[in-house]
């Protein structure tokens, strides 16, 4: 047993016995005899935030993760005592404080201990910036594993592994280099079936270690600020990661056309390279939605501005871009040139809103412009400047969307890669260096972005893409993993780092499809589009250095193969549309990894491929050269396969054969996937009918679809359409009920469905009561029935 004392020689200080204990509302403070105050707050039952003070003194209570809008609420608190510990009882936790010690233990209704204290809360003071250091350590429960934490490129369970978050502008990331982009201070563990999450909510840089320096211990700690975090129970791990997505929030409906597949280069200029490639994309009959202009369509770099001799008419090439079914994004960097004739510098400077270092002068750095300076968008003002900048690209040019990039900040040529940590910055109110603000900067600049876009898209929804993030961003911006390399490896990497920021409430992502850095060969492009088209965000990105990455650039061979997927991704809209909105109403993630699936599964504990696109389509990636197919795992549950529509039972490996042209898809037994049919852009076609996938299950399964006007607000003020499908299968006889929610009238009128694995052929058909004639449906012999879209009651039975 180590005591206090022992460790305090190492610089560490401890709490010591607990003096005082008060109570206000939902509010207990716990105080010790040498100054730390425990703040413990009770949000739910099963959600219980932890902040500790030294010297009696708690910072102003201030955070960007949280989200303003989170709600909270609890039905039970009470707090005993007896001589050792207090004991906080909620309607789903019981916490117990040690009144030595002030160390916690959290344990559920039936005295499992979910989460313990090993030496606690603990800091050391911090002589060269003042404050502290402020640490907290756990015990790792026997077998507990850890997932979550961003966009670590990582085993997707982080046993044994240290971690650190200050995000990076990491070129060409290797698997296991850390920190990258992101900074996401959440994880889940998971031991003996329960999954709680730790959220620790500080700026600074965090360190996590799993069971790396001790087997048995888990610690966190920052370099500055509280220790301030949330505990969050689960026992489901879709509790956790739903507490944890309404703490800090989760996005508005994106337009639907941002679902669809995007094209981006470093860089297409001019206005005829870029006419070329959406041309090309019209002219072979591949799907797309969106064109990116990088940072070349800049004049000289300049944000806000636009290179006259590429782009001699912005206006007109986006107009004709759009009548050909084309979104423009363009990008927007953080960095403003240092140039006494340009009108953004100077705006910046007349009003102060640059970032200064800690004894008065600009921040400087530089960026592809050459020297920049920084706005500070930690300063309110400095943000609604920010917003309206975009005024005259959205209103007058018709540009659709922003790309927020190099936002870490990105500073070249000092090691650091970034702004000093002198740099000082407004933080709302709350003054304090880059040391703080620096996890925040990104988040803090693309939500200016998004609060100038929405302004200015209006009606129309913004979209908005960031590279670096703060947990909480996703309320503001879809993202991507940053630079990333063309090889096998990355594409593993893609898959398990889009699965783990889903995990961290942050689903509208994807990677550069085909690598940033390098060239990809046709297999590997061919199977990275594959995966692609099943995460939220769907782009083809690349520097541009070594080649080209269009659908086209590998021949017709794998021309015809990406086609084929990305055909597949626009058939899906409405099935990745309603993933969407469960994420955005229910947070629910848009992918679930296999463990979050099923955690009472141990085999689904250290997988890492496979993954459920929503809630009913499991996909397994290819990512070996040369496969003809792979061995994988199929989870708990009845699947059949998505291309033949053969039955497979679950919970077992099985091979899959997968040549190029094919992937790993298995649909759950008892669901109804909505298709639209293929379309070259979102609202190409009028939709005249519905397509519903319907794969039988012996017993009872429901599917939702949410549809609406693809953009726009209408939706809020009840002008959508969900449609709860309940279908319950019996030996001889399948029944479809039709549960519809909102006004929103769709253009179609009928829906097709199509039936896999009935197993009798059909006999009669009952509609809302009435027996439909069969005589003129030929195709019922197909299993593919149109009936009006506007039913309760369908109810088929098979042939004695
Ligand atoms: C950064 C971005 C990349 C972009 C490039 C040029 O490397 O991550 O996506 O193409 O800058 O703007």
């Amino acid at each position: 047993m180590i005591t206090n004392t022992e460790l305090e020689y190492k610089g560490n200080l401890y709490p010591n016995q607990i003096v005082q204990f008060t109570q206000d509302t939902d509010k207990l403070y716990f105080t010790t005899n040498n100054g730390v105050v425990l703040q413990i707050t009770i949000l739910r039952g099963s959600v219980i935030r932890f902040r500790y003070a030294t010297n009696y003194n708690f910072e102003p209570d201030f955070s960007y993760a949280i989200d303003p809008k989170s709600t909270i609420g609890y039905s039970k608190l009470e707090v005993e005592e007896n001589d050792t510990e207090y004991i906080i009882s909620t309607a789903r936790v019981s916490v117990l404080v040690d009144k030595k010690t002030l160390r916690t233990q959290i344990s559920d209704l039936s005295g499992n201990i979910i989460c313990e204290d090993e030496l606690g809360f603990h800091w050391e003071e911090n002589y060269e910036y003042g404050g502290n250091t402020v640490k907290m350590s756990k015990i790792a429960q026997a077998g507990e594993c850890f997932y979550g934490m961003g966009d670590k490129a990582m085993h997707s369970n982080l046993k044994g592994k240290r971690v650190e978050n200050w995000v990076t502008d990491q070129f060409a990331y290797g698997k296991d280099q850390d920190p990258l982009y992101k900074a996401i201070p959440f994880y889940i563990g998971l031991s003996k079936g329960n999954a709680y999450g730790v959220f620790f909510d500080n700026s600074f840089k965090t360190s996590f270690d799993f069971s790396h320096e001790r087997r048995n211990v888990t610690s966190f700690w920052a370099d500055g600020g509280e220790m301030n975090y949330y505990f969050i129970f689960g026992p489901d791990m879709a509790g956790v990661v739903s507490s944890y997505s309404s703490l800090t929030g989760t996005p508005e409906m994106p337009p639907m056309w941002a679902l669809g597949f995007h094209q981006s280069k470093w860089s297409y200029y001019p206005e005829n390279n870029v006419k070329e490639i959406t041309k090309q994309f019209r002219d072979l009959r591949i799907p797309c939605d969106a064109i990116y202009l990088d940072i070349d369509y800049m004049d000289g770099f300049r944000c806000f501005t636009w290179d006259k001799n590429h782009f001699p008419d912005p206006k007109r090439m986006i107009s004709e871009l759009e009548e050909d079914g084309f979104k423009t994004v363009i990008m927007i960097d953080p960095g403003i040139k240092v140039d006494r004739d340009y009108w953004v510098y100077n705006e910046a400077l007349e009003n102060d809103y640059f970032c200064k270092r800690g004894d008065g002068p600009l921040m400087q750095g530089k960026v592809w412009p050459g020297e920049c300076n920084f706005p500070d968008f930690t300063n309110p003002a400095v943000r609604e400047w920010w917003a309206e900048l975009y005024k005259e690209f959205m209103t007058e040019l018709g540009v659709h969307a922003v790309w927020n990039d190099m936002n870490e900040p990105a500073v070249m040529e000092v090691p650091t890669k970034t702004a000093p940590l002198d740099t000082r910055h407004n933080y709302d109110g709350h003054p304090c260096t880059h040391r703080k603000a620096h996890n925040i900067y990104g988040m803090q600049m693309v939500r200016a972005t998004f609060d100038g876009v929405k302004k200015y898209v209006y009606p129309k929804r913004p979209f908005v893409i960031t590279r670096a993030a703060f947990a909480g961003t996703q309320r503001y911006s879809s993202t991507w993993t940053g630079d990333n390399v063309a090889t096998w490896e990355h594409l593993w990497l893609a898959n398990v780092q889009v699965q783990r920021m889903c995990l961290s409430g942050y689903s509208f992502v994807g990677s550069d499809i085909g690598g940033f850095a390098e060239q990809p060969d046709g297999e590997l492009f061919a199977r990275w589009v594959q995966l692609g088209i099943f995460h939220p965000f769907c782009r083809v990105h690349s520097s541009g250095d070594h080649g080209d990455q269009e659908p086209w650039s590998f021949g017709t061979e794998i021309t015809d193969i990406v086609r084929k997927f990305i055909e597949l991704r626009y058939q899906l809209l409405p099935y990745l549309y309603t993933m969407f909105y469960k994420y955005t109403k229910e947070n629910m993630p848009m992918i679930q990894a296999l463990v979050y699936y099923d955690q009472e599964d141990t085999q689904t504990h250290f997988r890492t491929d496979e993954f459920i696109f929503g809630e009913k389509i499991l996909v397994c990636p290819i990512q070996e050269p040369n496969a003809q197919g792979r061995r994988m795992y199929i989870p708990k549950g009845n699947w059949y396969d998505f291309w033949t529509s053969e039955p497979v039972e679950g919970g077992k490996e099985k091979w899959v054969a997968a040549e190029l042209d094919m992937l790993p898809i298995f649909v759950k037994a008892g669901a109804i996937i909505p298709k639209y049919p293929v379309q070259q852009y979102v609202e190409e076609k009028d939709i005249d009918e519905l397509l519903l996938e319907v794969y039988y299950k012996k017993g009872t399964e429901s599917s939702e679809i949410y549809e609406d006007a693809n953009n726009g607000y209408d939706y809020k003020k009840g002008r959508y359409a969900l449609s709860n499908y309940k279908l319950t299968g019996k030996e001889k006889s399948l029944t479809i009920q039709l549960f519809k929610d909102g006004s929103f009238e769709t253009q179609y009128d009928t829906i097709r469905l199509n039936f896999h694995g009935l197993p009798f052929a059909i006999d009669t058909v009952m509609l809302d009561n009435e027996e439909v004639s069969l005589r003129n449906l030929s195709e019922i012999q197909d299993n593919i029935l149109q009936i009006d879209k506007d039913f309760s009651l369908l109810h088929i039975t098979g042939k004695e």
